[in-house]
């Protein structure tokens, strides 16, 4: 979706939300067994949808079921109860209508750039030929045509990160599901990441849901984002809290960072994740005193 300059964002967003749902979560639960016999429910009742052309996160603190769902919508693992609709079907195993990217470097090591992206296109049946020249195209997109014959320890992280993102969207993704994929970059090349992605998902047909832990990550880049709370004895499972408009236009700027709508955004979600974290519920640390006596920081 292309903005239109004077468009006011709420007017955008409402737009936006009247697109059709490509992924539909219904009420899904995800519940593992333990090793005594007993089981934990990492996730329970989720339920929202992302529409077409709409950049969605999802943030929550270590522990809510992040990777959880997303596995679950990537066909990795069934749900326990509940379950996910692609473009109003119900889900069925793993396949190309959704593209995965992780935080961990997942690119085959012993194949090229240029035959790490053809390698879904081949396996799909695509001639060798027609793989190339799309492949091309996608090694085009995310900037690297320089780099389509090199091996994958020869790249930057956030180089790999974006032939991850090529391999992904050459199978034609309906959606693209991310895992705290700029997780282990140094800040400078997140922020890098951050820009490219918005830019490619402005270029492409694109629908992405981006998990990630990261505030200012999660906000700078969404239209909406669905906030998870971890387990509490009062709620004993992953859920959602709220699903936060974000009140920015776009194209989005760095400058957006300091505006007043932004740390707004900020501090609604954060008062949203840290509301339970009170300091009774740090556990104290032993006093093992390693210091000299005269030397104690004042
Ligand atoms: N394969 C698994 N087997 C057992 N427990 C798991 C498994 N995967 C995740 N869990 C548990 O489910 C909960 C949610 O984990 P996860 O989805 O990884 O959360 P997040 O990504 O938000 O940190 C945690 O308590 C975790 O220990
Ligand atoms: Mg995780």
């Amino acid at each position: 979706m292309t903005d239109v300059p004077n468009e006011s964002i709420s007017s955008r967003l409402a737009k936006l939300k009247s697109q059709p749902v490509v992924l539909g979560i219904d009420n899904l639960g995800k519940t593992y067994p333990r090793p005594d016999g007993s089981t934990t429910t990492a996730l329970a009742k989720v339920s929202f949808s992302v529409h077409r052309r709409e950049f969605m996160t999802v943030i929550g603190p270590s522990g809510c079921g992040k990777s959880s769902l997303i596995r679950i919508l990537a066909g990795l693992e069934d749900a326990t109860s509940g379950q996910m609709l692609l473009d109003g079907k119900p889900d069925s195993g793993p396949c190309p209508d959704r593209g995965m990217v992780f935080q961990g470097y997942t690119l085959f090591p012993w194949l090229t750039v240029l035959k790490n992206v053809m390698f879904g296109l081949k396996m799909g049946g695509m001639g060798f030929d027609q793989a190339r020249s799309e492949a091309l195209q996608w090694i085009d997109l995310v900037g690297l045509t320089k780099f389509a014959d090199v091996y994958p320890h020869q790249l930057s992280g956030g180089m790999k990160q974006r032939v991850a993102i090529a391999r992904a969207l050459a199978n034609k993704p309906r959606i693209l599901l991310m895992d705290e994929p700029f997780g282990a970059l140094d800040a400078q090349t997140r922020a890098q990441m951050q820009a490219y992605l918005l830019q490619i998902w402005q270029n492409v047909n694109l629908t992405v849901l981006f998990i990630t832990h990261d505030l200012d990550e999660a906000i700078y880049l969404a239209d909406r984002i669905a906030v998870l709370g971890a387990p509490t004895p009062d709620i004993p499972h992953g859920h959602l809290q709220e699903i936060i408009d974000v009140p920015l236009a776009r194209p989005r700027t760095p400058e957006q960072f300091t505006s007043e709508p932004f740390l707004a955004t900020k501090r609604r979600i954060e008062g949203l994740i840290h509301k339970r974290v009170v300091p009774t519920m740090v556990e104290p640390l032993p006093m093992i005193k390693l210091t000299q006596v005269g030397d104690e920081v004042v």
